[in-house]
């Protein structure tokens, strides 16, 4: 079997990825701070911001392939953490890209839709990029720098992502359940528009990117939802008392990061290579009988 580097295992998205392309590679899964054991994965520690410690992975598991889902990867964060976040987000992914080109092995970048300013969705591959906070800034520094490195990167831009929880890791949508079922309030935009994709759905995505494509490609889901009319939907499929869920508008909230209003993707390129998710109902469905 190709041994494939799946740098981000204990996030929500790496562990994903993990299961499914344990069916096909032998996988090797990083962590930094938090420990996990997968079956049938190699788990290694690693500081990806430590280059030495990067090149000794490489090195160590002369890899066939990577897929680079490691990330500071809350825009709040970031916004406050600037430096500190670029050392993860921008600098590790060039070099990454950097000794993908050295092994001249396939390289899969995964950036965010949080690229575009939300002004005019929904965006394509060639739309230019317009970013609305330092997440943004950082992901479209990375998204560049990797390129000019090593053209054939894979840069895979994720939409908002659902799924169960992980044992390292959560998608947004448990902190939501939680606030239902224990009866408090929880108020989610209506005007705030993804194109959210099951994280089982988008780890099948980057890895038909990572075989057919070099440059850019959109993952998006195929429905574009508001956060308020998302929860509706896990209201609906997990039989949450509804009482809590409240509208609101993103300017009744502040956060560190502005946000973009809507970062819907036209995913059209990726449909006709053959990805494929489902309704977000259906998604949902599949979720709750895992
Ligand atoms: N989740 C979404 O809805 C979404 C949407 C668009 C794009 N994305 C992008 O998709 C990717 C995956 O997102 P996610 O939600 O799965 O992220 P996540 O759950 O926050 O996981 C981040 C991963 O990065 C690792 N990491 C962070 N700093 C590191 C460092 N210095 N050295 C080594 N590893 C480090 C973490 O390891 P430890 O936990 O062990 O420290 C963790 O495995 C990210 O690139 C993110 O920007 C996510």
């Amino acid at each position: 079997m190709k041994k494939i580097l799946i740098t981000g295992a204990s996030g929500f998205l790496g562990w994903h990825l993990c299961q499914l392309a344990k069916q096909e590679w032998e996988v090797y899964g990083t962590y930094s701070a938090n420990f996990i054991a997968l079956p049938g994965i190699k788990i290694l520690p690693v500081n990806l911001t430590d280059f030495q410690d990067l090149k000794r992975l490489f090195n160590d598991i002369d890899p066939n392939a990577v897929i680079h889902t490691a990330a500071q990867s809350q825009p709040n964060y970031c916004q406050s953490h600037p430096q500190e976040s670029q050392t993860i987000n921008v600098t590790a992914s060039c070099n990454i890209a950097g000794l993908c080109a050295d092994y001249a092995i396939p390289c899969a970048f995964t950036s965010t839709d949080l690229v575009f300013d939300g002004l005019n969705a929904p965006y394509k591959e060639t739309d230019s990029v317009s970013p609305v906070n330092i997440y943004g800034e950082q992901k479209v520094m990375a998204e560049t720098g990797m390129l000019e490195l090593y053209p054939m990167t894979a840069v895979c831009r994720m939409p908002l992502m659902f799924g169960m929880e992980t044992p390292t890791a959560k998608s947004f949508m448990q902190p939501f359940i939680q606030t239902l079922k224990e009866g408090k309030e929880l108020k989610l935009f209506t005007d705030e528009f993804r194109t959210p994709a099951s994280g089982i759905t988008a780890a099948k995505g980057i890895l038909l990117a990572l075989e057919k494509i070099n440059g850019y490609i959109h993952l998006g889901g195929k429905e574009r939802i508001s956060r308020y009319d998302f929860g509706k939907l896990l209201v609906e499929v997990f039989q949450l008392p509804e009482t809590g869920l409240k509208s609101c508008q993103q300017q009744d909230v502040k956060m560190a990061a502005p946000r973009p209003a809507d970062v819907s993707l036209d995913s059209t390129k990726a449909f006709a290579l053959g990805y494929k998710p489902l309704p977000i109902k259906s998604e949902l469905e599949k979720i709750l009988k895992i």
